[in-house]
């Protein structure tokens, strides 16, 4: 196989080099395609364009293969804990139990956040959306947290106890806003967890915990809840982690790329499907549940309908976290004694789309959003919470980039773009308009 493409343009030929990455995939180098024939590839929503050089996750999505640093998303969800795959991913290696255990105490050792938080958190108007609040509110944790500064014979990304320090704080301060993000809706009083409890158990007592009630650990719950973070963990360079590392190459902090990256993840057609999918079940339940009369709406390209939670841009055979959560799904339920007629709607809606030569030409299959929402409803988590959730769970992702991009010294994000505007042309004074 030669490691050399050629481009034919204008009766000048061009080599570049061929890229193979671990798993045998290639890409063409075109980084010098400009300064050698003044030519830029053109790829809008970046369909087929590699940004970057990765080691942390691999996909395959002809082939519906998940893996974190090498380990399948399905060994991971069934036996890792959460605090271990975000260990895994950001560093590279599963934690032996000391390096667990000191993980754990250094996120517990920053899991506080300063008071006039609380009072940001209780400016914003009840009705606002969860998304928009976390956002702000860890924007507004570098205020409370600002970087140390750099010396000058040193560098951000060379100082591991600085970057370590951040991620801690990131990993401990996020689960607390989370927590109270949904408390606030709910009216409840604002409190601290027991960090005596594993990371995940915690964040389920800081959400659900009750006053004057002392908190019972249900396994079902926090089990789901553990599976349900790992399988959003992280996906190589989809839209918020792509944000994530666009906004971090221009050196931002990485409390201000993760917090970019909330807002990308917020838009419906990325994590902010799992709300869309349950509204779009609920209506078609308080339609009279005719999934049929729906299917023909998804494909009518003159209306704006599509099937929430179906389709992916790299997923072109099945999406692995779906087969899993799908399960999750009916088990937690079962084990919850909860009869939901909204499973049975994704169910036939699921059916019917995998025998409709409409999707299985497009090759739209159900995504990790399609069943995630039921099983957030079945653990007592309002719709608007759920894209919350799944930031929750993409943290260590989003921190794994970073971290990556900065070690890797990449250059900053900026592309380019083929201008169709106006030519040149003169002012004219605005009475002569
Ligand atoms: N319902 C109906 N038709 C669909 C759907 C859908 N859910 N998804 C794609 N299509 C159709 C498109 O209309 C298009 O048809 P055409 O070729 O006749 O024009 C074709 O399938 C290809 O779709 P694109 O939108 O071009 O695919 P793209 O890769 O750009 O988009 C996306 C992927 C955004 C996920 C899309 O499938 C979608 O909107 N799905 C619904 C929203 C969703 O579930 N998002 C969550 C994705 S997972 C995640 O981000 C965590």
């Amino acid at each position: 196989m030669s490691d050399k493409a050629k481009l034919n343009f204008d009766n000048n030929e061009y080599e570049f080099q061929v890229i193979v990455g671990s798993e045998k995939e290639k890409a063409i180098d075109v980084s010098s395609l400009r300064s050698e024939a003044n030519l830029i590839t053109i790829d809008p929503g970046f369909k087929n364009t590699g940004s970057c050089r990765s080691s942390i996750t691999f996909l395959d999505g002809e082939k519906g293969i998940l893996r974190y640093r090498g380990y399948s998303i399905e060994d991971l969800a069934e036996n890792a804990s959460f605090l271990e795959v975000a260990f895994l991913l950001i560093y590279g290696q599963l934690p032996n139990e000391s390096e667990l255990n000191k993980f754990l105490d250094d996120i517990n050792e920053n899991s506080i956040v300063d008071e006039d938080l609380k009072k940001i958190l209780e400016s914003f108007p009840k009705s606002a959306h969860p998304m928009g609040i976390l956002s702000s509110l860890t924007s507004a944790l570098i205020a409370f947290n600002p970087e140390k500064k750099i010396s000058l014979n040193n560098s951000y990304n060379s100082d591991h106890d600085l970057m370590y320090n951040s991620i801690v704080k990131l990993l401990a301060k996020i689960p607390i806003l989370v927590a109270w993000v949904h408390r606030r809706r709910k009216g409840l009083p604002l409190e601290y967890g027991d960090y005596n409890l594993g990371y995940v158990d915690n964040i389920t007592k800081m959400m659900f915990q009750l006053p004057n009630q002392d908190y019972v650990k249900n396994n079902v719950i926090v089990n789901a809840m553990n599976k349900l973070l790992i399988l959003h963990a992280d996906h190589e360079q989809n839209c918020s982690t792509s944000t994530v590392r666009i906004v971090g190459s221009s050196e931002a902090s990485l409390f201000a790329s993760v917090s970019a990256g909330i807002s990308a993840l917020w838009g419906r057609l990325h994590g902010g499907a799992n709300q869309a999918v349950l509204e779009m079940l609920e209506a078609i339940k308080n339609d009279g549940g005719d999934t049929k009369k729906f299917m023909v709406k998804a494909k009518d390209k003159n209306d704006p309908f599509r099937l929430m939670g179906f389709g992916h841009r790299v997923y072109k055979n099945f999406d692995p976290r779906a087969r899993i959560i799908k399960k999750a799904a009916h088990d937690v339920l079962k084990d919850l004694g909860i009869d939901d007629p909204i499973l049975k709607i994704a169910k036939s809606l699921e059916k019917e789309a995998l025998n409709d030569p409409y999707f299985t030409s497009r090759k739209l299959y159900p995504n990790v959003d399609f069943y995630s929402g039921i099983i957030y409803k079945a653990l007592k988590i309002p719709k608007e919470m759920f894209t919350v959730m799944f930031a929750l769970g993409r943290v260590p992702g989003w921190i794994a980039h970073w971290r990556e991009m900065r070690m890797n010294n990449d250059p900053i994000g900026r592309p380019r773009q083929v201008y169709t505007g106006e030519n040149r042309r003169s002012f004219v004074p605005i009475n002569k308009r």
